[in-house]
């Protein structure tokens, strides 16, 4: 579909890659920008309509699919991450946040606004996932499960709303250069590149976005991913695995398991 004279809405746009796409929309000449935030005022690109909305509240979802009844495409860009690991958290609170907004929060987007898009012309709907979609980071396996999730459930619209001639388009990518990354040290894309690269898949139609030599890595090592990514239990109590993602994937420019996080005392 055309950028050019589409109705789009971003959530999360007040900051990070939200903004980011925000504002390169008013740049590619769409008719309206509709910049969703919890908070409204957050939303400064100029040219941008701001819409008060959290993607978990199933009220303020409802509205604002009636409010932006003239949506043509859909960017699931709000996303939450709480450095949780799997075992090592002391709660379930984080990973059933990263739930709640990533999975169910963009599963109640995508469910208001699948007619608005078909009264619309079909258009188009992105899903911004990542590459722990595929890869489990030790550091945030429950973000890395609820991006999983998030990756299914693209999947599955995709399939049921091919009758409306939606296009229904899947972001992976590794770090990029926001507040959600800012606790690794690692290199990191630039918001602004992650939005260039959509929004031109989004007009030549592709299904699927692979953001840097990484994600494309990770996605291609899924047929060997218990071989080539994790390791396999210690014999000894208190010993490493024996092989790992180090091990065998090569490095790149962008993310995945290469990284070392920043010390927070606080947050593990
Ligand atoms: N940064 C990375 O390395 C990276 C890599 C791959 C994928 N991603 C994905 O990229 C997307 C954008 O993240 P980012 O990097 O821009 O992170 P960010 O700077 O932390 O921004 C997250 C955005 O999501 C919004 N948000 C969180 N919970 C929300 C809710 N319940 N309702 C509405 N908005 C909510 C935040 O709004 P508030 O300002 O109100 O908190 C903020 O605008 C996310 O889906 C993330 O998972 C990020």
């Amino acid at each position: 579909m055309r950028v050019e004279g589409a109705v789009a809405l971003v959530t999360g746009a007040g900051r990070g890659l939200g903004r980011a796409f925000a504002g390169e929309l008013v740049r590619r000449g769409a008719a309206t920008v509709y910049g969703a935030a919890r908070d409204p005022g957050a939303v400064t690109e100029p040219g941008v309509s701001p819409v008060a909305l959290d993607i978990s509240d199933p009220v303020r979802v409802a509205q604002a699919a009636r409010q932006c009844a003239d949506v043509s495409l859909l960017v699931n860009n709000a996303g939450v991450m709480t450095l949780s690991p799997l075992i090592g958290a002391a709660s379930l609170d984080g990973a059933r946040l990263e739930m709640e907004v990533n999975y169910f929060g963009t599963l109640a987007m995508c469910r208001a606004f699948a007619p608005v898009l078909a009264v619309n012309g079909g258009g188009a709907l992105v899903n911004v996932l990542s590459v722990v979609s595929w890869f489990t980071n030790p550091a945030n396996g429950s973000y890395g499960a609820s991006k999983a999730a998030e990756w299914a459930l693209t999947n599955g619209i995709r399939v049921e709303l091919a009758r409306h001639g939606t296009l229904v388009v899947g972001v992976h990518a590794g770090f990029i250069d926001t507040d959600m990354a800012a606790e690794f040290d690692a290199p990191k894309v630039s918001p602004a590149s992650v939005v260039r690269q959509v929004l031109d898949a989004v007009e030549a139609g592709q299904l699927e976005v692979l953001v840097g030599e990484r994600t494309r890595q990770v996605k291609a090592s899924l047929p060997r991913d218990q071989e080539l990514i994790y390791p396999r239990p210690s014999r000894q109590p208190g010993t490493a695995g024996t092989a790992g993602p180090q091990a065998t994937l090569p490095s790149s420019n962008d993310t995945g398991s290469r990284c070392s996080r920043r010390s927070r005392p606080s947050s593990d």
